[in-house]
């Protein structure tokens, strides 16, 4: 009688989940069908082959194959669109409509709030005018000190780590990177290094891995199913660990500034201190007032999360990148002797950076093979039209930039490692602005781009002062996964050796 009972309740909802998949596939489909794309199965649609963050990357490569760069798909009754050529591109990327981020964000939501990478239309207008100054290069040159005290601590740990044959890299950048976030954002050192079991440190771990999970589990897809879950429960914890901090660094530099002692930027000994990206967010106004407290702190974990794992993912593939090719490497290692040839060993500054322009196009290159945010979504919240089509209300469009930087028409050889792609300033971006966008591009793109690029140049090039790098034998072949940043599900290994100079 039970098996009966249950036989029928199944039944019954399955029945009703097909005919709302089949209300809203029919809405959908009598504009989306104008697109190329592959044909939905009831229910999950064209889910299953992105059923892990794994299969990502090989399932939207033969998407393009079949259907060309630009193509709708469905994730059970979500509708997708994806964007990939340049006219596609310019049209979403320079919108200052479609800004409205896809609901894969959403899971951020508890931790980020409505800070600048989720928060949309007015808000996010005043508060990008607002955070902008905080990137100009005269905050930035203030950083040095932070990447020079930070990189020492990773120079540390790497030196316990000569000539063993295969050393995972990725943990060692992603602490450092840590430490490099939290002391140029917030002011305050959290020795992720030295640390790395802080309570503070696992739970941005933790959050990270549970907004993927969420992104691939049917059931915790779901916000009243997910309350049910484990998961739930370790969010809600690790939330009052990273809130709590933030804040507690909040009102803690605020009584500082209002004690006076950081008022102005100038120590008692004259020397010109460093403001972080907190102070100008403390002394910043929006329609006249003081910040809110609480707005403060979504920016301050925005900055957190966009800020690290972002970096930590370029500064590891390009290691990776050169230590398979030596060559490339030891070009790099030339021009860091012409910058400090005289004194090997003397700290970073920020005339330095400027002039690795070899070390740049290296950047630039694995940047382009390895975009460490492969994949960016927006939501149309109207009805959009696009090449004479129309993009239905509620539809997700989505640019897949790994695929974007493999196309052979702006990058021949495209599968090849060849940083003199963007040897003349020009070359490509001139060609077409939207055929290299590892930051995206437009309205939207990436604020912090300027202190990525100085963060990457300064880590990658105190590591090559002090090792040699290697590729393993066999050369290690990272298994590429989009856990919303680009990472290697087995490491990213490679040999290290004290570099002699000659
Ligand atoms: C190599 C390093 C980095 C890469 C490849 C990168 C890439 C990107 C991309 C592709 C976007 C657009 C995201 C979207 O459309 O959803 C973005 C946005 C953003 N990034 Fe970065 N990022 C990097 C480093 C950083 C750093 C160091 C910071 C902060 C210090 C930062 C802060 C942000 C913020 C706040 C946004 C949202 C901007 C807005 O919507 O106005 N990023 N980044």
């Amino acid at each position: 009688m039970i098996l009966i009972m249950l036989t029928v309740c199944l039944l019954i909802t399955s029945g009703v989940l097909l005919v709302i998949w089949y209300y809203y596939h029919v809405k959908n489909e009598r504009y989306l069908s104008q697109f190329p794309g592959p044909k939905p199965l009831p229910l999950v649609g064209n889910a299953l082959p992105f059923s892990s963050a794994e299969k990502i990357i090989p399932a939207m490569l033969e998407m393009e194959k079949k259907f060309g760069k630009t193509f709708r798909l469905y994730f059970a009754i979500e509708p997708n669109v994806m964007m990939g050529d340049s006219k596609s591109l310019e049209f979403l990327l320079s919108s200052n409509s479609i800004i409205d981020k896809s609901a894969t964000y959403d899971y951020f939501n508890r931790w980020l709030g409505t800070g600048l990478l989720t928060s949309t239309g007015e808000k996010w207008r005043k508060y990008r005018k607002t955070l902008t100054p905080a990137f100009h290069f005269q905050i930035l040159e203030q950083f040095m000190d932070v990447f020079n005290s930070t990189t020492d601590i990773l120079i540390e740990k790497l030196s316990k780590n000569i000539d063993k044959p295969d050393v995972d890299i990725y943990p060692f950048i992603q602490l450092c990177a840590l430490d490099v976030i939290c002391e140029s954002s917030m002011g305050t050192c959290i020795n992720a290094q030295l640390e790395s079991n802080s309570k503070y440190v696992k739970s941005v771990k933790e959050m990270a891995r549970i907004v993927i999970e969420r992104g691939f589990s049917p059931i915790q897809m779901f916000e009243t199913l997910y309350k049910f879950t484990y998961n739930y429960y370790l969010e809600l914890r690790s939330l009052k660990v990273l809130h709590n901090f933030s804040m507690g660094v909040i009102q803690n530099r605020k009584s500082l500034l209002e004690n006076e002692k950081v008022q102005d930027d100038i120590d008692d000994f004259g020397i010109k201190k460093r403001l972080t990206f907190l102070d100008i967010l403390l002394k910043s106004k929006v329609d006249g007032k003081p910040i809110p407290d609480v707005c403060i702190r979504e920016e301050v974990d925005t900055f957190m999360f966009a800020g690290h794992d972002t970096t930590s993912s370029a500064i590891t593939f390009t290691l990776y990148c050169l230590s398979n090719h030596q060559e490339i490497q030891q070009k790099v290692i030339d021009e860091l002797k012409e910058i400090y040839n005289n004194d090997w060993n003397r700290p970073i500054c920020y005339r330095d950076l400027q002039s690795m322009k070899y070390l740049e196009s290296v950047i630039k290159e694995s940047l382009r093979l390895y975009p460490p945010v492969p994949l960016i979504g927006r939501q149309a919240i109207n009805d959009v039209e696009y090449d004479n089509k129309i993009i239905p209300k509620g539809t997700m469009i989505n640019v897949f930039i790994y695929g974007v930087h493999r196309n052979p028409d702006f990058f021949p050889d495209p599968l090849t490692f060849k940083p003199d792609r963007f040897k003349s300033e020009n070359t490509i971006s001139n060609q077409n602005p939207y055929a290299y966008i590892p930051f995206s591009a437009g309205t939207r793109n990436c604020i912090g781009q300027k202190f990525a690029m100085l963060e990457i140049k300064a880590t990658v090039s105190k590591i090559l002062r002090h090792f040699e790098l290697f590729e393993t034998k066999p050369r290690h072949q990272v298994q590429l996964t989009v856990e919303s940043i680009l990472k290697s599900n087995n490491g990213v290994k490679m040999s290290i050796r004290k570099r002699k100079l000659e």
